[in-house]
């Protein structure tokens, strides 16, 4: 069944703020499978690899453009020493990960093996230092091993581990969730240990570091106003000098507390709805956190990253439980396609974004089979690869008119439609989601502002919501051409399947 269209109309000519391609960001942290078995084998393992690094897991991302890369955590941030990670693999000292599974981390995973995974991905770094069990002088003795020039003392040992030349790291993290697993600290606690640490975070020979606060969760306005009080005064106009450059988000879409989220492929029409409902919030969040944001830094020189987002369910039956180990259907798929939309229309606050997690844990990407180590690519990954031109590209506003469909979720509206656009190097790119479980839409974009010559459409459905992809069936969620696109005397019809994302390429006359 399908209803009357609703109007998208998007104004190609007004470009809005440039949508940063690092909210495409990604998270890697020692937890699980991620970086022992998800990215690291090691240079002995019979899976392909570049000196230890999975081959087939680098150039997945790479087609993805993935640009910055969050590591070592995560609450594993605040108990990493990184000196336990440099040297010969062999001498490195071993310790329990007691925050996930308890397992012993042998350290082979270390600064020199994340930095060339960087290099092999073409992304960012983003290194979280430790405050919650660090000091200042540890995290300052950090920076200075990957970033000076010269012949400091720290510089001497990188050498001496065999790296000549300094790194460039762009971003760093002055801890994590310093609310919670980072330190239990209050906000002003916090605020005042950020500033310290952040002040021996230097800039070395041009190496120009973006310190990130930890920041709130979820909907903690307290927690970002407590910071922002740090940096700037409650209406000043002049550009904040403060330590920090950004403050950071971590906000987590599951439909339960503790071990009762949900699982990840066994849920109702009802659960899904509920998790649609909670993902859209999303969208109140960034506007919450960004409007006190605003109060203290009317001209947004400070910026938002939400460096933890995605789903969190249930882990898979016969895992580790602090592995955080799960399926990934085409639900999650949608849940990162709102949050996109969301990322987009408040380009001009949100720099950078980072989905939990890269491989094997939480709202993967990539999952490696254990079994036969066959590679696999989810739904979610699908909808990064999708959205590669939304990269760099100057956002566009998406007007939706019409009675927008609406479900009712235990007394609260959900919203089905969310759309977002952006332009760049004369073509413009619409995202449309269709969140109905079962009912299909149609679209008109309203084009107005420039002409178009020609258009592409991608879709990516399931038969049904919990469809996946797996070892066995890689492909059984990946997206395809779409038929379903017309021209219209305002610009193009589009179809939406029920439970769909459609991307629709426009090329662009010059002006
Ligand atoms: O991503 C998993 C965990 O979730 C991170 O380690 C922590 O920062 C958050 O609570």
């Amino acid at each position: 069944m399908t209803t009357a269209p609703i109007h998208a109309v998007v104004n190609l000519d007004l470009p809005g703020p440039t949508i940063s391609r690092h909210v495409y960001g990604h998270f890697a942290e020692h937890l699980g499978r991620c970086i022992y078995d998800g990215f690291w084998v090691g240079e002995d393992s019979t899976v392909p690899n570049v000196g230890g690094i999975r081959a087939d897991v680098v150039e997945a991302l790479r087609a993805i453009a993935i640009p910055n890369l969050r590591w070592p955590g995560g609450c594993f941030a605040d108990e990493y020493h990184w000196k336990d990670g440099i040297g010969p693999r062999e001498q490195r000292p071993r310790m329990v990960n007691t925050h996930w599974g308890n397992v012993e981390e042998n350290n082979h995973f270390g600064t020199h093996e994340f930095m060339a995974l960087c290099e092999l991905l073409g992304a960012d770094p983003y290194v979280n230092g430790n405050v919650g069990s660090g000091t200042v002088r540890e995290m300052s003795e950090w920076v200075e091993y990957l970033t000076r020039d010269g012949d400091s003392p720290m510089a001497a040992l990188r050498k001496a581990n065999g790296r000549d030349r300094p790194w460039r790291v762009p971003f760093w993290g002055i801890g994590n969730e310093a609310w919670g697993c980072g330190g239990n600290m209050r906000a002003e606690a916090y605020a005042d240990l950020a500033r310290r640490y952040a002040t021996f975070v230097r800039d070395h020979d041009g190496n120009q570091v973006y310190r990130i606060a930890a920041g709130a969760n979820t909907d903690d306005y307290a927690w970002t106003e407590t910071l922002m009080k740090t940096l700037n005064c409650l209406g000043c106009s002049r550009q904040p000098k403060g330590p920090f450059q950004a403050l950071s988000l971590h906000y987590y879409t599951h439909n339960g507390e503790g071990a009762k989220r949900g699982t990840a492929t066994r849920f109702t029409t009802d659960d899904y709805y509920l998790t649609m409902l909670r993902a859209r919030h999303i969208e109140e969040l960034v506007r919450g956190h960004a409007a006190v944001m605003d109060c203290y830094d009317p001209h947004r020189a400070i910026g938002l990253v939400v460096d933890e987002w995605g789903t969190w369910w249930d882990v898979e039956e016969g895992t580790n439980p602090g592995f955080l180990h799960q399926q990934n259907t085409m639900r999650d798929a949608l849940v990162a396609a709102v949050h996109f939309d969301v990322f987009h229309r408040f380009a001009g606050r949100v720099v950078m974004a980072n989905i939990a997690q890269t491989v094997n844990v939480l709202q993967a990407m990539l999952l490696t089979d254990e079994r036969t180590g066959a590679l696999v690519r989810t739904p979610t990954y699908h909808v990064f690869a999708m959205n590669t031109g939304h990269h760099d590209a100057r956002a566009l506003t998406v007007h939706l008119r019409g009675d927008l469909p609406r479900v009712d979720v235990e007394g609260a509206e959900l919203s089905v439609l969310s759309a977002s656009a952006s332009t760049k190097d004369d073509s413009a790119l619409v995202s449309l989601t269709n969140l109905h479980a079962t009912q299909a839409q149609t679209v008109v974009l309203d084009l107005r502002g420039r002409e178009f010559t020609g258009h592409e459409a991608h879709l990516l459905t399931a038969r049904s919501l919990t469809d996946h992809n797996s070892a066995e069936n890689p492909d059984g969620v990946v997206p395809t051409p779409h038929t379903g696109v017309r021209t219209h005397a305002r610009g193009l019809e589009v179809d939406l399947p029920p439970h769909a994302y459609v991307t629709v390429r426009l090329r662009l006359t010059a002006i």
